[in-house]
């Protein structure tokens, strides 16, 4: 294309542009506007060219035109430039669409950053089919395209609506530390550290922390990162996720299931009322189906005998029997032949936590819960805790974990206990259910595995 050496001016008997961003831009229709952003997309059709802006907020279709189309500047524009571009909204004709649907006729314009070409341009850094090792080598640019940055503004909604729900649920939020000296969920996959000579882990779960809570504040929720040294690769585990955990007192556990699926349904609800992550989840995943109340609910045993009816194998590929653990590929099956949300409860006391309290009607089982969703599977673990120090101390024993360094533990039993119970979900996991994606990995800013760690 051949450029114009034009001076391009500001033409100062135009009515002052307004600053604005892109989502309030919609609105400004007849109006001189400026707006700035990136050049998400370009299109050249010599006398007149589109350029798509980006600035977080939305998108907007733009057009220079005449002098500035031809301007050496615009010629030889690059995607992810940063330009300000001053010009006045107009609605787009019924017969064309456009974010907002309107479009900014440019009449001035000032690069800010430019964007490099040839070799080096932001294409030639995030090609679509690159292998996911390589795109994750360039996270930081990956999460400029649509898809992965509107995961992450359905993800703001989703924190948003969760503690809507929580405040309207009467529960307090509290923020435990990450540095800790206790396991809560198995010693094989704690991140150690040394705490200045002593040992210490990175934390695998606040439950602890949020049980100590309940007698200070009642019923409580944190949202914190959890650290998992997870060995194998899976679509659904991350060395370090966003946890959502709360803890609630003097509730039996039919109230915990009831509290779990309303939490969770009232959270999707407020995700899909939101302005901008509701018309997102649409985009992302059209046939999602939003949960209605109340949830399936299942007990463990009759897993295994739908497991054992189906065919479906257990890890060493044998006939599942009471006691298994059922793994991700034989839940997920499951799951999704069923195909809507299952409560699956009552887990052998063997294959669960320390903390974990038994059934009345059947010790061989615990009042605890997992919550399945169709595409993912797991998304939330809980159950009722033991609130007898005697149990407890049978707990650890059974686990082969030293109670000393739990003593503040104990100490809820021992200074007037109550029955309580709670749930941990996973931020990522119901992202990936929420928004159809294949893994975990796609719902987390940077995310953590084992071999990746950067950027
Ligand atoms: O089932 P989990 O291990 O339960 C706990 O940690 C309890 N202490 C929580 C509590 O009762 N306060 O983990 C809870 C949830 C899982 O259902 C899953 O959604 C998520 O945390 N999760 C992971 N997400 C991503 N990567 C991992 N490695 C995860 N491990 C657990």
């Amino acid at each position: 294309l051949e450029a114009m050496n034009i001076t391009i001016e500001e033409d100062l008997s135009l009515p002052k542009a307004e600053r604005r961003k892109i989502r309030s831009a919609y609105d400004a229709v007849d109006k001189r506007v400026k707006v700035s952003g990136w050049v998400h997309r370009l299109r050249n059709n010599k006398s007149v060219v589109f350029i798509i802006l980006r600035d977080g907020t939305g998108f907007l279709q733009t057009v220079l035109t005449g002098d500035l189309a031809r301007s050496y500047q615009i010629v030889n524009l690059t995607l992810e430039t940063t330009i300000t571009l001053y010009g006045t909204i107009k609605v787009v004709p019924e017969s064309k669409s456009a974010p907002g649907g309107v479009e900014l006729f440019v009449d001035y314009f000032e690069i800010v950053g430019p964007a490099p070409s040839g070799e080096n341009a932001f294409t030639n850094r995030v090609q679509e089919n690159a292998d996911p090792s390589i795109l994750l080598d360039q996270r930081h640019l990956m999460l400029r395209g649509e898809t992965l940055s509107a995961v992450m503004k359905v993800r703001a909604a989703l924190m948003k609506s969760i503690r809507r729900v929580y405040d309207e649920e009467g529960l307090t939020e509290v923020n435990p530390p990450c540095m800790v000296q206790t396991q809560v969920e198995g010693g094989s996959t704690l991140f150690k550290l040394d705490y200045y000579g002593e040992e210490a882990f990175l934390t695998q779960s606040s439950q602890l922390y949020l049980e100590t809570c309940l007698a200070a504040l009642g019923d409580v929720y944190c949202i914190q990162e959890s650290f998992r040294a997870e060995k194998s690769h899976t679509r659904r585990h991350l060395s370090e996720y966003t946890h959502i955990e709360a803890e609630l007192c003097f509730l039996d556990f039919d109230d915990l299931l009831s509290h779990i699926e309303r939490v969770i349904t009232k959270t999707i609800q407020y995700v899909l009322e939101d302005p901008v992550a509701g018309p997102l989840v649409k985009k992302l995943n059209p046939n999602f189906q939003a949960p209605q109340l109340p949830f399936k609910r299942m007990e463990y045993k009759d897993a295994i005998e739908w497991l054992k009816e189906h065919g479906i194998k257990n890890e060493e590929d044998k006939e599942f029997q009471f006691g298994d653990d059922i793994a991700e590929a034989a839940e997920r099956k499951m799951t999704d032949t069923i195909g809507v949300p299952i409560l699956l409860t009552r887990f052998p006391l063997e294959i669960k936590s320390f903390y974990m309290k038994r059934c009345d009607d059947d010790k061989r089982v615990t009042e605890s819960v997992d919550v399945l969703m169709p595409t993912v599977g797991e998304i939330t673990g809980g159950s009722m805790r033991i609130d007898d120090t005697e149990e407890l101390m049978a707990g650890f024993k059974r686990e082969g974990i030293d109670p000393a360094p739990y003593y503040w533990f104990i100490d809820q039993r021992k200074y007037g206990t109550c029955p309580h119970g709670g749930y941990g979900l996973g931020t990522e996991r119901i992202l990936a259910w929420l928004c159809d994606r294949f893994t975990v990995r796609d719902c987390s800013l940077y995310p953590r595995f084992s071999g990746r760690c950067k950027p």
